[in-house]
């Protein structure tokens, strides 16, 4: 079953792949689902990848996505890297190709889903998003952002849309009337309102889920995943809990020069 949602996420990422919302169109002030815009330069380190995904800049030249937004570990100039507006259509973006990819080992579509992108330059000056290295940041109140689509089934997002969503335990959201054990509680944290609502949708896979920490700072503690649909009651949002793969994230982007 979460292959097969994963799957058909994958299909409806293609199916709306680079379709942006035309200015003024219906919903511009709601995206992620249930969210508001963002502000230019409030989450400085968000990315918009081609193949309509989203992203975190970890480094200057890596960016942290999800392994099912991504092909096989090995060089590919194939995606564009957007980033340092909120507007896509910005004449202020920046933009980068990928030189390489790397995927999480032994990812087969369920789990491990997480995959870092090297950039053929770096980026300078755009504030990059720390990973959590502990656990200690796995509970509370989480922001979520994205171009993704804003409403289940709906089109791609020209302006960066935010919300926030609560901490769902793996208990609650592998109980039977949510997920009933499709959760794999090392690799997965959920997310969201159990009446719905307020979720990340297709096209905002690779992004980062993040709260600030002790010192007042963002921290990634999660990656866009996958879902039963987008905001619906009793099903959180699925991200890849960071905190599990903190370490292995870290040694990749050493052995990639980031
Ligand atoms: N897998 C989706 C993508 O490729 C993300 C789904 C997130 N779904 C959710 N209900 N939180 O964009």
């Amino acid at each position: 079953m979460r292959r097969w949602l994963t799957l058909l996420a994958a299909f409806l990422t293609a199916a709306t792949m680079g379709v942006l919302a035309a200015p003024g169109a219906a919903h511009a002030d709601a995206n992620v689902v249930g969210g508001t815009r963002a502000a230019q330069g409030e989450f400085p380190f968000m990315v918009r990848l081609s193949m309509g995904c989203g992203g975190a800049l970890y480094s200057p030249n890596l960016v942290l996505t999800a392994a099912h937004c991504v092909g096989r570990t090995g060089a590919n100039s194939s995606i564009t890297a957007t980033l340092g507006v909120v507007d896509l259509n910005s004449s202020s973006r920046i933009t980068r190709k990928s030189n390489y990819v790397y995927r999480a080992p032994g990812y087969t579509g369920s789990g491990k889903d997480w995959a870092l992108i090297r950039l053929s330059s770096p980026v300078n000056g755009v504030a990059t998003l720390p990973i959590t290295t502990t656990t200690a940041y796995d509970s509370g109140t989480f922001t979520i952002a994205g171009w993704g689509a804003a409403t289940e089934g709906g089109s791609q997002q020209r302006y960066l849309l935010k919300a926030t969503v609560p901490f769902v335990s793996d208990a609650t959201c592998n109980s039977r009337s949510m997920y009933n054990g499709e959760i794999i509680a090392t690799d997965e944290i959920c997310a969201g309102y159990t009446s719905g609502g307020v979720d990340t949708c297709q096209g905002d896979s690779g992004g980062p889920m993040f709260r600030r920490n002790a010192s007042d700072a963002w921290v990634q503690v999660g990656i866009v995943s996958w879902g039963d649909g987008c905001a619906r009651p009793n099903k959180p949002g699925v991200y890849t809990q960071v905190s599990y793969f903190a370490s292995s994230i870290a040694a990749a982007a050493t052995s990639l020069g980031g």
